[in-house]
């Protein structure tokens, strides 16, 4: 919750977290140093499709390449499951997490409109397919 908190205009509660940690379609990975969880990614598996629902990174431990590592296991999850894309949605201003998105081979394919309700801000979709390079 702490870096939730630190990391998002509107976090997700603890709720949302228990849920979505419970649920078994859910993939869900944490990045630690020293037993401290730094970093973590949550995914849904959805028939051919994997959904990133969040991923986020400790203020303090940022461009150490610990998001591209998380991305990573989510990834290779995916490609074990023979999913056929991975996609999710990111704020159109969330520059940082666009280019990370574009260096790990995802390409923006549709703009939901005032999709954010806090701001009205539109979401960029985003999808890598597998199996692809770039
Ligand atoms: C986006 C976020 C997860 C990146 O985490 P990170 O561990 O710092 O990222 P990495 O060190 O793995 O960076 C990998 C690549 O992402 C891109 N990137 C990361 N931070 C960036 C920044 N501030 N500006 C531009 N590009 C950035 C770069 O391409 C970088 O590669 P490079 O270091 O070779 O240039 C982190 O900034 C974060 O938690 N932000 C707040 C939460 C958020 O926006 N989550 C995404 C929601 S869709």
């Amino acid at each position: 919750m702490e870096i939730e908190e630190a990391s998002f205009s509107s976090p997700w509660d603890r709720n949302t977290f228990v849920a979505t940690l419970e649920d078994d379609r859910c993939k869900n990975v944490v990045a630690c140093i020293r037993s401290k969880i730094v970093g973590y990614c949550l995914a849904l598996e959805m028939n051919t499709m994997i959904h990133l629902l969040n991923l986020a990174v400790h203020p303090d431990y940022r461009y150490k390449g610990i998001a591209v590592a998380l991305l990573g296991e989510i990834l290779s999850f995916a490609k074990e499951r023979n999913k056929v894309y991975v996609f999710l949605e990111v704020r159109k201003s969330n520059k940082a997490a666009r280019c990370l998105y574009e260096t790990q081979g995802f390409r923006h394919v549709s703009t939901w409109h005032r999709y954010y309700t806090d701001t009205g801000e539109d979401a960029d979709v985003m999808i890598k397919k597998l199996g692809q390079e770039g």
